[in-house]
């Protein structure tokens, strides 16, 4: 029986504006929510004088004159954040998330039997394809960005627009997205599955109270719970676990000018994002994008949802390029710099996004190799549907 992973917040069905203000702040922070920038950095006479004000201030012409000063590091500044447990690098590999990874990697499941969710997600790659969207099934284009799975059981919701509140409620219409997997109905899906022997028999055992045991539902519930499992630790847990030597004196002052230029009104707790919805442009308005994606307004048909995004986790930002939910940006350096201007109406200089950078390099990880390591496929049945 596959359960809800029991990692997610309390908060994953709270979606939309109500979130803004509204995030869980572990190891027993004072957490200040919301758009207090200044309330965690202390004091520091380095910084150029005018460069902090946040705000729609900022981007009043002339542009304020980018600061190249770095905070110092201050361990106060850490306790927005918390690590992920050691626990992930052990799962427990049973008979019902063997059967989710067999799953993601079978590509049976798609119109073409060309894609698989490991197609797009590869988790030799951090969980995503490299694209700026998405190939589906049969040359099919998304219209978004691949977005990692590494982690995204941690997030409150899923997709960029945040329309689902969980991996498994998620994971059905995305396989039968036209664009995505495009099997075709749900029923076609089904026989799909039922088709190969082996799996017929697996589902048989793992969902022993469903009738039918083989479902468009069950079959997302094997692949969200496998896929809720995929978490990545990286040297950021370790350094936050008590390992000091873990993060270099640079990194450190780069993880300082993250705090102190206000990144963590939206990106702080342990997946530094996933915690909520926001507008992008919300200092300064975003240049017109090219397309005509109106992000969580799709979802809500409420104007003020128009341009809302979900904060999307920052760990392995650096390996999950192109950037935003249109892959519309292609240098890490550049999202982080936009980020300053549109989402907190602040020019950084060259090397404080440099020092960001360096710091968001050690949020890289992946998940442990038993279960990112493709698994033997089972054969197909005579039944098995070809490839349309
Ligand atoms: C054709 C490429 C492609 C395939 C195949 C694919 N995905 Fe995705 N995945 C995407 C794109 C694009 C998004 C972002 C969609 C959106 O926000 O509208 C996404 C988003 C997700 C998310 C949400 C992550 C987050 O943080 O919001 C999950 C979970 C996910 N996919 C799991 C899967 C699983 C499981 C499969 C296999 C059943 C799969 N995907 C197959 C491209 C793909
Ligand atoms: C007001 C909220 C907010 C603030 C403040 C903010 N961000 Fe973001 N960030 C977002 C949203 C929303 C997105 C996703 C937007 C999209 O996909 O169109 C995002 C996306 C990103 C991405 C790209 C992620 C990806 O997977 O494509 C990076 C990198 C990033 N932010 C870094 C930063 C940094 C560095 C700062 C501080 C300078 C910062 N952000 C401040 C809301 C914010």
């Amino acid at each position: 029986m596959v359960r809800r992973d029991a990692n997610r917040p309390a908060s994953s069905r709270r979606l939309g504006a109500s979130v803004l203000a509204v995030f869980v702040v572990s190891a027993g922070a004072a957490g200040s929510a919301g758009c207090d920038k200044k309330g965690h950095a202390p004091p520091d006479p380095s910084e150029a004088p005018g460069v902090a004000n946040g705000g729609s201030g900022a981007s009043a012409s002339p542009a304020p004159a980018a600061s190249t000063a770095l905070p110092a590091f201050d361990p106060a500044q850490l306790n927005l954040f918390a690590p992920i447990p050691e626990a992930v690098e052990k799962p427990v590999v049973d008979e019902t998330i063997k059967l989710g990874r067999m799953l993601f990697f079978d590509a049976r499941l798609s119109r073409g039997h060309d894609v698989s969710c490991a197609s797009c997600h590869d988790l030799g790659r951090a969980g995503q394809d490299g694209e700026p969207t998405a190939k589906g099934a049969k040359q099919a284009r998304s219209k978004r960005n691949t977005a990692t799975v590494l982690n995204a059981g941690g997030s409150f919701a899923q997709g960029w627009d945040a329309r689902a509140a969980s991996v498994e409620d998620f994971v059905g219409p995305h396989l039968l997205d036209p664009a995505i997997m495009g099997p075709g109905a749900e029923a076609h899906l089904a026989e799909v599955v039922l088709s190969i022997p082996a799996y017929a028999a697996a589902f048989k055992k793992a969902f022993p109270d469903d009738k039918p045991a083989v479902s468009s539902e069950t079959i997302a519930r094997a692949i969200g719970g496998y896929t809720t499992k995929l978490f990545a630790r990286s040297r950021w847990d370790r350094y936050l676990g008590g390992e000091t030597a873990a993060l270099d004196a640079a990194e450190l002052r780069g993880f300082a000018m993250f705090v102190e230029a206000g990144c963590t009104s939206c990106h702080q707790g342990k997946y530094l994002g996933g915690t909520q919805t926001q507008k992008l442009g919300i200092a300064k308005a975003w240049p017109p994008p090219a397309g005509t994606d109106l992000g969580r307004f799709e979802v809500t048909k409420q104007d003020v949802d128009r341009g809302m995004w979900k904060v999307p986790t920052l760990r392995n930002v650096t390996r999950t390029g192109p950037w935003l939910h249109d892959g519309s940006i292609s240098s890490i350096e550049e999202v982080t710099r936009l980020m300053a201007r549109h989402q907190v109406g602040r020019e950084l200089g060259d090397p404080q996004v440099a020092a960001i950078v360096a710091w968001l390099r050690t949020l890289e990880g992946d998940a442990p190799t038993e279960l990112t390591t493709k698994p033997a496929l089972p054969p197909s049945g005579p039944k098995t549907p070809r490839a349309e």
